[in-house]
């Protein structure tokens, strides 16, 4: 209801009146407090200077002389700008220098130990911060009791370890000196770092031998979208309530660092972590072989998350089927319990044998449940050599406070009868999740109080000005609202008056949240409250706007459902429920929001609209006939997926090539999933249905009997390969032909098909530049997708495949071409 967010215009003007001596009393005090809370931020904002951000930091710990170490500049920490002054004399902590040891020399031979807590303070920029901590344990603490030695750690809010004793841990890791790696939101422009020895050991201590700090992409392992939340049955949103642990970084029977500057990565070489008698065997390619595509899904952010070398080499089952059956290649990790893990899975097929679709399908487990029923990375990436990673949340169950496996295991899937029964992994991250202190609302507040900061000093005064009379009209709507609760009795019936009113605009409420849920005050910001200049399209459910993530940096589709009508809703619905797939040829729903009578849902944004718009409006630069068939394989790879990539069976049921929409790489994904149907199971061949869909798409069978099934969707998509090829619309496509004009691009392709004239279809901006072979075999496939019953179709992933013979053949005599 739309009164939520206004204030009904009826309490204030009532509670006036009874009002007046209380709220101006209130309104005085709230004056004078806000006057002098102004000025003071005021004073503060001139005598601050703006502090020069460093891009990385590295503080040597009980030093005090910078060094150069490997080619990289560490800070010695006496003396320096990061402690508070009284540091340097008093003795609450405690220096040591020169340790020996065989660990690096920097940071590790010097230590700065403390009985009392300790805080360093960085100046930062706000966003997400990569914190490595250093800790060197050995005999340098004799003269300390190590039983000491626990303590905890604070970043701003976050606790990143709590009651830790850096002895017993490298003890377990059989370590002599290691790294706690965390990455954190600032969200102020001072990154706080405390070491807090335990309260509740008497003389306890902590210790430190160095701290690293540089920004990464906040986008790293905040995926935009909800991540499969394993033995839930709703997916998880990691937000900015999280501080990560990145604990394992494991890449396949080889070891390396990151040389990138800034770059986190130790990728320790996974042998160590398989359990169980079977290893596998271990696959291996050069670059020099192959060209690695890197797709949208894993390009981003290259250099912060994982590097090429990764995908070049595999872990593989072996090559002996019969033995992969018995049993699960396993890794496994120990853990703390108590606590949630992101699991981020690498894949990359790099076998020369593997090059189709379920040509190699296994299963995926993390700790007994089952992540991937049918992991089949060819499918999922698109193609071979190109790298896809997935991510996976998994609880660990607290067993009081003990150390646990975390385990991933892959076994063959034959259900669907794949050439080969094997499976592999290109490289395995495990990052834990802990929850701050603050709460997102907080963080929220922080970043706002910065954003005020950042404004330059001219526009302060006006700002401050303007400030005062804004906050004196937020304390006069706050007072208001206070006194109106103050006053429930009277209130109450007025605003249950006006809940009766407007009952007829009452939603039903969505009953299953599948993906993330915004505000609608998170939307309104986004999309600068609906302007009308950034509406990018129109359809039935209503309006679609551009809009901005709070990031800054995420574009969004925002689609509005027309408040007035309750139409939408069960599409709405729909969308949420069916909608948890993750796939490149799909638009991913990245979240909704639902208050009041607005059903909004929020979409990646694609760049460059629809198919359609590329096809037959005239304005657009024709698109060539490779762009199109690339086209054509992208959207029916996302409806091969939808139709058996998932443990159900999902129909697509309004296929048409306003709904294939494309990316600012010009990669196809289908979108719309309003009208989707799942079939309940393998023992059903389809659902009997009403009928929707569009006009011209329709299958001649679902629409006599009601009988749906994958076929229907191949039927539309055929009508999508004629509008592909002929850049007419699906109905009414030729002026030209009186009596096929009403029968619809689909009759009329036949027509042509039947009585050999199938130059006729042909777009006249691609005449001549498509091969005769391929154009023939295109219409071929087409016109089999438009055969009246429907087991006379190809399936999804026949027809994928015969496109993608012809694209793999134009593709080659294009190659020929330019040879010569
Ligand atoms: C593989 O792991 C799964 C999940 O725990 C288990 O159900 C299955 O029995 C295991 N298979 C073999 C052959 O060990
Ligand atoms: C996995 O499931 C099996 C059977 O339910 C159980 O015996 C085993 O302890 C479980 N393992 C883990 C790690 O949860």
């Amino acid at each position: 209801m739309r009164n939520k967010t206004k204030p009904s215009p009826h309490i204030p003007l009532f509670t006036m009146k009874e009002s007046d001596i209380v709220e101006s009393s209130r309104y005085a005090i709230s004056l004078v407090l806000h006057l002098f809370l102004l000025l003071l931020l005021f004073f503060h904002l001139i005598t601050c200077n703006p502090i020069n951000v460093p891009n990385k930091i590295l503080l040597n710990c009980g030093s005090n002389e910078g060094s150069t170490f490997n080619g990289v500049n560490w800070i010695g920490d006496v003396g320096s700008s990061f402690l508070p002054p009284e540091y340097d004399k008093s003795s609450s902590t405690l220096l040591i220098s020169s340790i020996k040891s065989r660990a690096p020399k920097v940071p590790y031979s010097t230590a700065r130990i403390t009985h009392s807590p300790l805080t360093y303070s960085f100046p930062s920029s706000p966003g997400l911060k990569f914190i490595r901590i250093y800790f060197l344990s050995s005999s340098y603490l004799k003269k300390m009791n190590l039983s000491k030695a626990y303590f905890s750690v604070k970043a701003g809010p976050y606790t990143l370890v709590s009651n830790f004793n850096p002895f017993n841990f490298a003890e377990e890791l059989n370590l002599v000196f290691f790294t706690k790696d965390f990455l954190v939101n600032v969200g102020e422009e001072n990154l706080k770092i405390t070491f807090t020895p335990s309260p509740s050991i008497s003389n306890a201590f902590a210790f430190v031998n160095g701290i690293e700090i540089f920004p990464v992409p906040h986008s790293i392992y905040f995926p935009s979208s909800m991540v499969p939340y394993l033995g839930h049955q709703e997916p998880f949103f990691i937000n900015d309530e999280y501080a990560l642990e990145i604990l394992y970084r494991v890449s396949i029977a080889s070891e390396y660092s990151a040389d990138v500057e800034n770059a986190f990565g130790t990728w320790l070489d996974d042998s160590n972590y398989i359990s169980g008698s079977q290893s596998g065997s271990v696959l291996s390619i050069t670059h020099r072989i192959v060209r690695m595509n890197f797709t949208t899904l894993t390009s981003k952010d290259y250099n912060y998350s994982a590097p090429e070398e990764l995908y070049l080499t595999a872990r593989t089952m072996g090559s002996n089927g019969d033995a992969n059956m018995k049993y699960n290649l396993t890794w496994s990790f120990p853990v703390d319990s108590g606590f949630k893990y992101l699991v981020r899975l690498h894949f990359c097929e790099i076998s020369t044998e593997v090059t189709q679709v379920h040509q190699k399908v296994f299963k995926v487990y993390i700790n007994n449940e089952t992540a991937e029923e049918r992991m089949d990375v060819v499918a999922l990436a698109g193609g071979p050599f190109t790298p896809l990673s997935r991510d996976f949340v998994v609880m660990v169950p607290s067993e009081s406070g003990r150390r646990k496996d975390l385990w991933i295991a892959l076994h063959p899937n034959l259900e669907l009868k794949p050439t080969y029964a094997d499976a592999m992994l290109n490289g395995i991250e495990i990052i834990k999740l802990s929850d701050s202190n603050l709460s997102l609302a907080a963080i929220f507040e922080l970043r706002r109080e910065q954003r005020k900061k950042k404004v330059p000093h001219v526009i302060i005064v006006a700002g401050a000005i303007l400030g005062t009379i804004l906050g004196l009209l937020t304390f006069f709507i706050l007072i208001r609202r206070a006194w109106k609760k103050l006053k429930w009795g009277t209130s109450h019936i007025l605003s249950s008056k006006s809940t009766r009113r407007s009952h007829k605009n009452i939603q039903p409420t969505v009953t299953s949240g599948h993906c993330r849920q915004f505000t609608l005050a998170e939307i309104s910001i986004a999309t600068s409250n609906f302007s009308e200049a950034l509406v990018i399209g129109e359809g039935g459910f209503g309006k679609v706007y551009k809009g901005m993530m709070h990031d800054g940096v995420t574009p969004v589709a925002v689609k509005r459902s027309n408040p007035s009508s309750r139409q939408g809703f069960k599409e709405f619905q729909n969308e949420i429920n069916v909608f948890s797939f993750c796939h490149l040829n799909l638009v991913s729903l990245l979240g909704y929001c639902q208050e009041g009578n607005e059903l909004i849902l929020v979409y990646e944004y694609m760049a460059h609209g629809p198919l359609c718009d590329h096809l037959y409006k005239k304005q657009k630069q024709p698109l060539p006939w490779i762009q199109r068939l690339k086209i054509c394989v992208g959207a029916a790879r996302g409806l091969h997926y939808l139709h058996t990539g998932t443990s159900q069976r999902v129909i697509h049921r309004d296929v048409k090539s306003a709904n294939i929409l494309l990316d600012q790489n010009w990669v196809a994904k289908v979108a719309d999933f309003g009208l989707c149907r799942t079939v309940p199971s393998l023992y059903h061949s389809h659902v009997s249905t009403e009928v929707k869909g569009t006009l011209g798409y329709l299958d001649p069978e679902y629409y006599k009997r009601r009988k749906l099934t994958e076929k229907s969707d191949v039927y539309s998509f055929g009508v999508v390969l004629f509008e592909v090829l002929s850049g007419r619309p699906a109905v009414n496509p030729v002026a030209v032909e009186e009596e096929s004009e009403k029968a619809g691009l689909a009759v009329w392709a036949m027509h042509c098909c039947q009585f050999g004239t199938i130059d006729q279809l042909v777009d006249p901006y691609l005449e001549g530049n498509i091969k005769p072979e391929c154009l023939r075999a295109f219409v071929d496939i087409g016109i089999q997708c438009l055969a009246d019953r429907s087991a006379d179709r190809p399936t999804m992933g026949e027809l994928l495949n015969s496109l993608e013979r012809i694209l793999l053949q134009d593709s080659l005599e294009e190659q020929e071409i330019n040879a010569t």
